[in-house]
């Protein structure tokens, strides 16, 4: 008997030394390759976000591995997608966020029409590292008046600090592997 969560880390690959040296890169790649294991992926998010008390309005991906996910959980749950793009690649009026990654720094930016007002928002990704994507999307979306519900993503890394400074900032998070 092998737990789902057990199940998703054995298909992650880790690549030492990626993309500099000292970081070691929790790779999903495998986990979506194989069909098998991207349904038992997505329906761990989806069984979540389907009960009536924690369905979302709409699920906001991040880029790039976030649309990935986000978009086929949106999909699974009957709503809608929005992209929190990196700067320079959306083409109507945006609200943006400068924040500071594991290895440099990074601008995203989000539609100020990708979401309502009061909207109740998912907020998925792959990972969270040092937590600065994943707080930069929530300031975003709040930015617009929406409610960010959760953050979701495959995978943690709690000794970067990311997740523990996101819950201390208000947003619940699920994810489903941590790698110490
Ligand atoms: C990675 C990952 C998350 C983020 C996590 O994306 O997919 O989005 O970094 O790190 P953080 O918690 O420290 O912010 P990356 O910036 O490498 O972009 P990519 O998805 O375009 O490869
Ligand atoms: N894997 C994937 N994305 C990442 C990582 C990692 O280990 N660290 C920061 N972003």
């Amino acid at each position: 008997h092998l737990s789902i969560n057990q199940y998703l880390r054995d298909h992650i690959r880790t690549v030492p030394d990626w993309p500099t040296p000292g970081v070691q890169f929790r790779d999903i790649t495998p986990l979506l390759q194989d069909a098998k294991v991207f349904r038992v992926l997505i329906d761990a998010f989806v069984h979540r976000y389907m009960d009536p008390t924690m369905r979302p309005d709409v699920v906001a991906g991040l880029d790039a591995r976030g649309f990935i996910l986000g978009a086929v959980v949106a999909y699974e749950l009957n709503i809608g997608f929005v992209p929190i793009r990196k700067k320079g690649k959306l083409p109507f009026t945006t609200v943006e966020e400068t924040y500071e990654l594991e290895y440099g720094s990074a601008t995203v930016e989000l539609h100020t029409d990708a979401v309502k007002k009061g909207d109740r928002v998912l907020l998925i990704d792959d990972l969270i590292a040092t937590g600065g994507t994943m707080m930069a999307g929530k300031k975003l979306l709040e930015r617009l008046g929406a409610h960010v519900m959760e953050g979701a993503a495959i995978v943690d890394l709690p000794e970067l600090g990311g997740s523990d400074k996101l819950r201390e900032a208000g947003l619940p998070l699920f994810t489903l592997v941590d790698f110490a």
